[in-house]
């Protein structure tokens, strides 16, 4: 059974943030495999394919969202200090979590926050995201028009 599956987030009417949710279910389901491997074989070499895993993640959590926030500024999308807040606040919570793990290096409490996060995932796309894709969809259509 995965974390999450692509069906349990709604479709996106802009194709590239569609592309990027997909990519990033991909990794979170990678993820909790690699920490169960790691949890039932707690060697280096697992438990560096969890790591290099989870930088992935940040990394792709943080290009995710400034693209999001490129393309609401490109077309001024009203609600954009509301989306960009929703996105502030769950990256902060999960850098303290992935400082906490690098200081301390309880990889265990990085991986719980993961295996948690897939009901703010989802409640975000859905009401957040989609609503957003609309209105994006809807003025790169009226753009395209006037070329
Ligand atoms: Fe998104
Ligand atoms: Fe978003």
């Amino acid at each position: 059974m995965a974390l999450l599956y692509a069906q349990q987030v709604e479709e996106m009417d802009v194709e590239e943030m569609q592309e990027t949710h997909e990519a990033e279910i991909e990794i979170l389901n990678e993820i909790d495999k690699l920490a169960t491997y790691y949890g039932m074989d707690k060697t280096d070499e697992k438990l560096k394919a969890l790591e290099e895993k989870i930088e992935e993640y940040l990394v792709h959590v943080k290009t995710h969202f400034a693209n999001e926030e490129r393309l609401m500024r490109k077309y001024d999308f009203p609600k954009y200090d509301m989306h960009k807040m929703a996105h502030d606040m769950f990256l902060m919570d999960l850098s303290i979590t992935i400082k906490q793990w690098r200081k301390f290096g309880d990889i265990e409490k990085v991986t719980n926050f993961i295996r948690k996060s897939p009901e703010w995932i989802v409640l975000h796309i859905n009401t957040v995201d989609a609503p957003t894709s609309a209105y994006i969809a809807h003025m790169m259509a009226l753009e395209k028009e006037k070329k």
